[in-house]
């Protein structure tokens, strides 16, 4: 089986953030599967809130040029993201659109990210499991990048109690769905990018 680069985004910097442990997990099930795994933190990617006039001032702020050059080397991207009111994480869409807006160099933002393909995950304290938050990023990537984004997603409820001190999903069969993701994503983004 080829290797596929892959990376895992959470779309929570909080400390303790239960996405960004549900990240680090799907980053080490990759990893088991023979798949170099890359993990980012957005709280390394600071990006003001969009607004166009800084854009015209000065174009998209660099952590978005940065951000897009390491999308731009991975085939498959895990997104994992809070839900927040049944929507979903306003840090995560801020960087999307800000990586939208890159232009110049080539490949645009646009051209970069409607070509990954990615797959998506939700860690929530509550019963659903942060699923009506991937509902608006699915459709984001979708239908505002023509981005390929798998139907097999992850989640997981009453998340706090869900991770071990290794940060692995306790729960086999949760264990179990999070490493077919991962290895659908590696399959998938491998064909596309073959
Ligand atoms: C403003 C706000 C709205 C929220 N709305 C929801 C919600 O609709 N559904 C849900 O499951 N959790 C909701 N939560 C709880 C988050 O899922 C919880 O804070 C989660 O831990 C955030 O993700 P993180 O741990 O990765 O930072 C909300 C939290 C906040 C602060």
């Amino acid at each position: 089986m080829p290797t596929v680069k892959l990376l895992f985004v959470a779309g929570s910097t909080r400390v303790g953030s239960l996405n960004a442990r549900l990240a680090r997990a799907a980053a080490a099930t990759a990893e088991r599967q023979g798949h170099p795994a890359t993990v980012v933190d957005l709280a390394d990617y600071p990006m003001p809130l969009y607004d166009g006039d800084i854009e015209s001032l000065g174009g998209p702020p660099e952590a978005a040029h940065r951000l897009l050059d390491v999308m731009a080397t991975h085939a498959g991207v895990f997104l994992a993201s809070p839900e927040y009111n049944a929507s979903m994480s306003p840090l995560l869409k801020n960087s999307i659109d800000w990586m939208s807006r890159v232009r110049t160099p080539e490949p645009s933002g646009l051209a970069v990210l409607g070509s990954r393909v990615f797959a998506l995950g939700a860690a929530s304290p509550g019963g659903t499991g942060g699923m009506r938050g991937l509902i608006g990023l699915r459709y984001c990537l979708e239908m505002g990048l023509s981005a390929l984004v798998l139907p097999e997603q992850v989640l997981v409820a009453r998340a706090t109690a869900a991770f071990d001190d290794d940060g692995a999903l306790r729960d086999p069969e949760a264990a179990d769905r999070l490493g077919r993701v991962v290895a659908r994503l590696a399959d998938v983004a491998g064909r596309v990018h073959a």
